[in-house]
């Protein structure tokens, strides 16, 4: 049964482990296994949002939940992830950088598509791009080798491709402007 103190123990302790991030793939991986217990811990999502489940220097976790039709454009970590789904889909655009461009300009290099119960690992370089293709909220579990917020990264413009400083308070904004679009009714606690 997923319990969201005992969820955050164990991620936690699994970064212990000399193979941290595949400790914490199985710590992930055993709470999507059973979407029912996630959704009744964290409730059924009801608006776009980036949630602190636990922040700090070496461990982020976040409830991410995604507006319907969302994307969010190219950027990068510097830090290995987990992605876990619970509730929706989530497709995922990989990039990689194309050699010597000058304005850091990137190609897509692969994609994968995550639904309930599936788990993904992305590697501290990973570049990707994330659609919510589905017209609901996707909700996901989103684990993080350091400190999300506060390392510096990546993102690149959806139009031309070339790379800029990432913009955490614009990721939020995004959020926000996804529940714009969303029915107030669904957004009511
Ligand atoms: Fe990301």
């Amino acid at each position: 049964m997923f319990k969201l103190d005992r969820f955050v123990a164990d991620c936690v302790a699994a970064l212990a482990e000399r193979e941290s991030q595949k400790a914490v793939r199985e710590v992930v991986a055993r709470a999507v296994s059973d979407p029912a217990a996630v959704l009744a811990e964290l409730g059924e999502p009801r608006r776009a949002e980036v949630r602190r489940l636990h922040q700090a220097g070496d461990l982020t976790i976040l409830n991410l939940v995604w507006g319907p039709e969302m994307t969010l454009m190219p950027h990068d970590h510097r830090m290995w992830s987990v992605i876990g789904i619970y509730t929706g889909r989530e497709d995922n655009i990989f990039w990689r950088r194309v050699p010597e461009a000058a304005d850091g300009r990137i190609e897509a290099a692969g994609a994968k598509a995550l639904g309930p119960r599936e788990v993904w690992p992305l590697g501290r370089d990973v570049i990707h791009s994330v659609t919510n293709p589905i017209p609901r909220l996707t909700g996901a579990i989103h684990v993080y080798g350091g400190d999300f917020f506060a390392t510096p990264r990546s993102e690149w413009d959806p139009e031309s491709l070339s790379e800029r400083a990432y913009d955490v308070d614009k990721l939020l904004r995004l959020f926000e402007r996804s529940n714009a679009s969303l029915p107030a009714a669904n957004q009511t606690e």
